[in-house]
């Protein structure tokens, strides 16, 4: 007898399985995930930066009245540490109509009050006074 070539069964077309499927959207799942985490924490405009903030701090004259560590002057008040909400900064900035002058967004956009309140939040709080020698 010669041997038939045509007894094995017809190939199968290969389908993915549902199994398969599931661990592709998964694997694509956990690749885009780890891209928007690294283009986030690559992308300085996304985040508020401290030091940005102390160059606004500087360049806008907070520190004239508010000292340059926000530690308050004759002229303005104490802002760190510890500083309030960026919100209530935020609408303070615009909205003074006292002896702070206003700042409209054209000259301090907002990514940059983001970046001072980082800045504030970033000072560290004062020594305890008892800590200091010469004070005791
Ligand atoms: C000419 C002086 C002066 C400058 C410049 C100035 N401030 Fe002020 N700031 C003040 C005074 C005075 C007050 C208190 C005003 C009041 O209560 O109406 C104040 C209040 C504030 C407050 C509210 C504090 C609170 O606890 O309620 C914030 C926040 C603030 N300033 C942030 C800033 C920032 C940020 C800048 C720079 C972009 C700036 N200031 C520039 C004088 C100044």
């Amino acid at each position: 007898m010669t041997p038939s070539f045509n007894q094995t069964p017809a190939l199968q077309p290969i389908q993915a399985s549902p199994v398969r499927q599931l661990k592709a959207f998964k694997v694509s799942a956990v690749v885009v995930l780890t891209a928007s985490l690294w283009f986030l924490s690559t992308h300085s405009a996304w985040a508020a930066s401290a030091e940005k903030g102390k160059e606004a701090f500087m360049k806008h004259g907070c520190w004239q009245c508010h000292g340059t560590q926000g530690q308050g002057g004759a002229a303005g008040l104490k802002l760190a540490p510890a500083p309030k909400p960026l919100a209530y900064i935020s609408a303070f900035i615009r909205n003074t109509n006292g002896p702070m002058p206003p700042y409209t967004e054209k000259i301090l956009p907002e990514s940059d009050v983001a970046d001072i309140h980082a800045y504030l939040q970033s000072l560290p709080p004062a020594p305890d006074p008892k800590t200091i020698p010469i004070l005791n």
